[in-house]
Parts: C-alpha cells; sequence; structure tokens
C-alpha cells in the first residue's frame, strides 16, 4: 500500500461552505475566517466567488473580502469564476488563482451555470487565455462525477470527457466533484481508474461532500489510487445551492485527523483550524459539522 506522504489541503469552506448560507454574513467575519485558516497553515484558500449576485448572493461581497484579508506570503488566494466578466472582477482582486466549473450532467450544468456542457467548456476557453495572459492559474472542477440531484447515476466516462477536455485547455489541476455525497469507496477507486487514463492522477484532486456520511472513506479509498489534493470545508460548512439537500465538504477537521493520523504531512495545525472552525460556528449559530471539533469540545 502506497500511500502518498505529502497532501495538499485545498480549504473551501470561505466558498462552498459560506455560498449556501441564507442570513448575510458581514465582511469582517469572512476576513476573519479566510485569515483564521491561513493562520492554521492552510496554503491553498477559496476565498469567494465572482458570479452572478442573483444567483449566489451570498458571495456578492468577494471583492470587499478579497480587499480585506492580511495576505500571507506562499498562500494561494483563489475564487470561482464561471466566464469572463467574473475573470475580470477576479483579477481586480489581485486573486493568485482562479476556478472554473463544468458538470459531468447536463441537467446540472443547466441549474447550476445555465447552459449545456458544451457551451461552457467554450466559454472557459478565452478565460483561461486571459487568465494565463495575467499570469493567474486556472483550476477546473467538474460536478456531479459520482451522481446527480436530477439525472442520478452519472458514468466515469462521462467525467473523463469533461476533465480531459479542462486538462487540454490548460487547467493545472482537475478537482472531481461528488456534489451530492452519494459516491462510495468502490466507485471512487474505479472513478479515479478512469479518469486517471484521461488526465495523469497528479494533477487530479478530490472534493467529497459528506451528506450519505462516506465523505472521509471515499477520501481514504482516493489516496489508495494515489490522489494527493484534497478539497476540504471547515466545521463541514457548506452545501450547493443547485443540489438539494446536498450538505457540506468533509470537515477539514476530520480529514486532518485521518491525514495525521497516516502520517501524513500536510503543514496544518489542528488546533487552530479548529479554533476556527468553532469561531464561525459561532458567528452562524450553527453546530459545528466536524466530529473532531465536537470531540475536541466534549
Ligand atoms: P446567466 O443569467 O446565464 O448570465 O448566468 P448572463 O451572461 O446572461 O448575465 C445575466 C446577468 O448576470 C447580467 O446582469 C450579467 O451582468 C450578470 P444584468 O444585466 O441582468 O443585471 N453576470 C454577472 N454578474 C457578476 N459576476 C459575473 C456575472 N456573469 C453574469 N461573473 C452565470 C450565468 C454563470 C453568470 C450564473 O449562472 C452564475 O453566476 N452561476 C453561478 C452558480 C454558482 O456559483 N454555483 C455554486 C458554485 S459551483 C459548486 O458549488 C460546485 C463545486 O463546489 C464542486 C462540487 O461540489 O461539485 C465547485
Ligand atoms: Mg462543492
Amino acid at each position: 500500500m502506497n500511500l502518498p506522504t505529502h497532501v495538499r489541503l485545498v480549504e473551501v469552506g470561505p466558498r462552498d461552505g459560506l455560498q449556501n448560507e441564507k442570513k448575510p454574513i458581514s465582511v469582517a467575519d469572512k476576513v476573519r475566517l479566510v485569515d483564521d485558516l491561513t493562520a492554521a497553515g492552510l496554503s491553498h484558500v477559496e476565498v469567494g466567488s465572482f458570479v452572478s449576485p442573483k444567483w449566489v448572493p451570498q458571495m456578492a461581497g468577494s471583492t470587499e473580502v478579497f480587499a480585506g484579508i492580511q495576505r500571507k506570503a506562499g498562500v494561494t488566494y483563489a475564487a470561482l469564476t464561471p466566464n469572463l466578466k467574473g475573470l475580470e472582477a477576479a483579477l481586480e482582486s489581485r486573486v493568485e488563482e482562479v476556478a472554473v466549473f463544468a458538470a459531468a450532467s447536463e441537467s446540472f450544468s443547466q441549474r447550476n451555470i445555465n447552459c449545456s456542457i458544451d457551451e461552457s467548456l467554450q466559454r472557459f476557453i478565452p478565460l483561461l487565455e486571459a487568465a494565463t495572459t495575467a499570469g493567474v492559474r486556472v483550476r477546473g472542477y467538474v460536478s456531479c462525477v459520482l451522481g446527480c440531484p436530477y439525472e442520478g447515476a452519472v458514468a466515469a466516462e462521462r467525467v473523463a470527457v469533461v476533465a480531459r477536455e479542462l486538462d487540454a485547455m490548460g487547467c493545472y489541476e482537475v478537482s472531481l466533484g461528488d456534489t451530492i455525497g452519494t459516491g462510495t469507496p468502490g466507485a471512487t477507486r474505479h472513478l479515479f481508474e478512469v479518469v486517471g487514463r484521461a488526465v495523469p492522477r497528479e494533477r487530479l484532486a478530490g472534493h467529497f461532500h459528506d451528506t450519505y456520511g462516506q465523505a472521509l472513506a471515499n477520501v481514504y479509498a482516493s489516496l489508495l489510487e494515489g490522489i494527493a489534493v484534497f478539497d476540504a470545508s471547515v466545521a463541514g460548512l457548506g452545501g450547493c445551492p443547485y443540489a438539494k439537500g446536498a450538505t457540506g465538504n468533509v470537515a477539514t477537521e476530520d480529514l486532518l485527523y485521518l491525514l495525521d493520523g497516516l502520517g501524513i504531512v500536510t503543514g496544518v495545525d489542528a488546533d487552530r483550524l479548529i479554533a476556527a472552525g468553532e469561531r464561525i460556528c459561532a458567528v452562524l449559530g450553527r453546530e459545528n459539522g466536524s466530529r473532531v471539533a465536537r470531540a475536541r469540545r466534549a
């Protein structure tokens, strides 16, 4: 069993975590969250999204959040950008990285970004060109890789086609999103076997929502397939506005506990991370979704 020795954690709590919150969250609280996360040693944080405020109102303040954070050397501050308009706003906010997001299911693509999969990929090509000219790296997402809220099962081969397109247009990494958290470890291994033939595994990442309680098991299955980059959300915050009932990503604290236990290096400090999660949960008035954080509190 050859597990990776190092894992890069991509903290998506400020974006994937908060995007679904109905109550407005102040810019100051969002800024504090990002700064707490980087203080805990996270080197890659999705700070927000430059999307239509009509579609995702909670992300409307992303410009202000970027203006307020304390930028640490060596940290990648990233944002979601669905189109050129989003990229322009992101560049004005001096992002280090942007992410484009496609889906492996047509129905989800329509509901999430109001266009077909092909149209979205066509839209991303000029975005990648402009980002590259500006010296900004682009990450790609594929949603619904282990199931779609509207279409049900999704074949790994369909995911591979979209992932290959994103890779070919210049995304330095493609994150495979189990948007609704229905995947299980066997399906996860099969997914990486199939997609790993289209895109080199060192350019693939895993993004597991924990709706069915499978996220940590799916991470472990991915580690066995040689995947070494995982997205996670502090306190397990979140859900997707276009996938009803979907809950947050695997909690970063719980994932860190797993990786620490395996002796896999991440550079993240568990105590500071737990404190960051407790703080944002107090702001939101929510129970902490991290089992580790709850166990520590007890
Ligand atoms: P559309 O309505 O087709 O866009 O939306 P449009 O180009 O026709 O423009 C309509 C209006 O939106 C115009 O304003 C534009 O200016 C404005 P109006 O003239 O009506 O006042 N607009 C924008 N405003 C700000 N920033 C922009 C922007 N673009 C257009 N970038 C669009 C298409 C893609 C814009 C829309 O569907 C959208 O914003 N979708 C975002 C959905 C989203 O953020 N979903 C959640 C993130 S994805 C996710 O969570 C999954 C992931 O975590 C992985 C996983 O778990 O699977 C990544
Ligand atoms: Mg997500």
